[in-house]
């Protein structure tokens, strides 16, 4: 038997102003994006904006739907959008951020297990790792050095 362990490493900024001025810029985008959240029905709304190799910036954000899973969250909406308009381009950073007017979001969001497992390919498909940067609507930034660490043990042996 062998007992073994994760390390996940991160970094906290308590404001945007102590980052990278393109990873602050590319918060900024993100919180754009999530101004186009369509989200009558959870009303939480998710901007994700992903930094490409030639400093393209693609933006995506929520898009719910009566028939609640054909809906898809921002970061999905953004990684694919860029797969399909600049597959030629490598992923450098994606930004997330959440926004809510019921109960404004404080903490960074933190994206969820299907998403992770979509940035990882991106990373193996590209053969880089994604910068990710998370933050609510105000409030500290989480920062992981790419997707990976963030989803271990994800799904990929197909064949
Ligand atoms: N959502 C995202 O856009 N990204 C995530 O990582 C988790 C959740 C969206 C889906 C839905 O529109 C709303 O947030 C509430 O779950």
């Amino acid at each position: 038997m062998t007992e073994k362990q994760f390390v996940l490493p991160y970094i906290v900024y308590d404001t945007v102003e102590e980052m990278d001025s393109d990873y602050a810029e590319l918060l900024r985008e993100a919180h754009a994006a999530a101004r186009n959240s369509y989200s009558p029905y959870s009303r939480y709304c998710v901007g994700a904006a992903l930094l490409l190799d030639d400093g393209t910036i693609v933006r995506g954000c929520n898009i719910e739907n009566a028939a609640y899973p054909s809906g898809l969250c921002a970061e999905r909406v953004a990684l694919f959008a860029a797969q399909a308009n600049y597959p030629q381009n490598k992923p450098v950073a994606l930004a997330i951020v959440a926004h809510s007017e019921a109960k404004p979001v404080t903490k960074p969001v933190s994206p969820c297990g299907a998403c992770r497992q979509v940035m990882v390919e991106l990373e193996h498909r590209y053969g880089c790792k994604i910068k990710i940067m998370t933050q609510g609507q105000t409030g500290k930034i989480m920062f992981f050095d790419g997707a990976e660490t963030l989803m271990p043990f994800l799904f990929t042996d197909l064949y």
